[in-house]
């Protein structure tokens, strides 16, 4: 097998970040020789605790080294302390920089519930058993980036506030073109969501959605509006495929659909773009449980598994990082946050562990069979 050196960026980041990260780092490095890889790992501080050390929440030379590197892997920003500071010196505007400038316009968060942790939705199990839906957020523009932007006092004291959602239709074909590739690998159906009865964004980005349409025939297309779609994830899941939605809506429905798997803790995410790849799970710092080594690092461990697939073109070893993970729940072992009491609670070192030994275990089998 071709050796190939991969040189990756590291961003543990704040809260949970560093303890789940060091499972993924754990993983690759488990991965290296059976893959015939050789995995550089680059690891910079990043949001609040690239604030706390250097003023900032991302030192320039990190977006350089991220330039250069084969992918990001990133934990979690975010930081209680930094709630009343100003949007620049938030550990959140890292995270954003480096979207920007990384140009991910494309962020793929995979919804998928596992069997062993049906217990573990608050839905009811005939609503949720095998959902498996694609959401793609675009991110790199919307609300989130649109100018104006900003809190204003005038001069008669009295403060107003201003974000900007824009959308340009270059930005809306380029995502809706990757929604319909994804559908094409999996079931053929893409819901495009929006706020088209009140947004004149939203009328634009179905205009270029049903145009982009003609091109992929062989795909479902519906048109489906936020407030509506919000609602049929909880009242019927499985009828989703692939989400096609903004930056914004992305944000909360994909929140929303992580519950239908039992915890945001499992949900990784992969961001691309026409450089290099962002590889974060969808979860937050969760400072509450931060350094106490009871953080699921699931969602982690699945984005380390997309890297490995898309990053460096190793699928099976990517499916077989899944397949442990369904393997080690089904035998009972639960982070709190999926456990419910209804099987053993461990730490996040020591289910990432069983994990990896699962995993690879798995994949040596399966390259062993081929
Ligand atoms: C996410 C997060 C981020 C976002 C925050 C931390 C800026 O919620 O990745 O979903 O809103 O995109
Ligand atoms: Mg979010």
């Amino acid at each position: 097998m071709a050796n190939g050196v991969k040189k990756i960026v590291i961003l543990p980041g704040d809260g949970i970040g560093p303890e789940v990260m060091a499972q993924s780092i754990k993983l690759m490095k488990a991965f290296e020789e059976p893959l015939g890889l050789t995995f550089e790992f680059d690891e910079h501080d990043f949001g609040g605790a690239c604030l706390e050390k250097h003023g900032v929440p991302m030192q320039p030379r990190t977006l350089e080294s991220c330039k250069k590197a084969d992918a990001v892997l990133l934990g979690a920003v975010g930081d209680p302390k930094y709630d009343d500071s100003p949007p620049e010196k938030r550990p959140e505007r890292a995270l954003l920089d480096l979207r920007a400038g990384l140009g991910v316009y494309c962020n793929l968060r995979p919804i998928r519930l596992y069997d062993a942790l049906l217990h573990a939705s608050t839905l009811k199990n005939i609503v949720v058993r095998n959902i498996d839906m694609l959401v793609v957020r675009e991110l790199t523009g919307g609300l989130y980036f649109g100018e104006p932007s900003g809190i204003k006092k005038h001069k008669d004291g009295h403060r107003s506030a201003t974000n900007t959602m824009t959308y340009s239709e270059d930005e809306i074909r380029r995502i809706a073109v990757k929604a319909f590739e994804f559908a094409r690998r999996r079931r053929l159906k893409v819901t495009s969501v929006d706020k088209a009865n009140v947004l004149a964004v939203s009328q634009l980005w179905r205009a270029v959605v049903d145009e982009v349409a003609t091109s992929f025939e062989d795909v479902e297309l519906e048109h489906m509006l936020v407030d509506n779609c919000a609602m049929q994830l909880i009242r019927n899941p499985r009828q989703f495929d692939v989400i096609l939605t903004a930056n914004l809506f992305g944000d909360i429905l994909s929140d929303e659909a992580s519950m239908l798997t039992g915890s945001i803790g499992m949900l990784p995410s992969a961001s691309i773009g026409d450089s290099i790849p962002l590889y974060e799970p969808v979860h937050g710092s969760a400072p509450d449980i931060a350094g106490q080594n009871k953080a699921n690092p699931i969602a982690m461990l699945i984005s380390a598994a997309m890297l490995l697939k898309y990053t460096c073109d190793r699928p099976l070893a990517a499916v077989s990082i899944e397949d442990a993970v369904a393997t080690i729940l089904s035998r009972g072992l639960h982070t709190q946050d999926i456990n419910l009491k209804k099987g053993t609670v461990i730490g996040t070192a020591e289910i990432g562990q069983h994990i990896i030994d699962e995993a690879l275990h798995s994949f040596c089998d399966t390259i062993m069979a081929s």
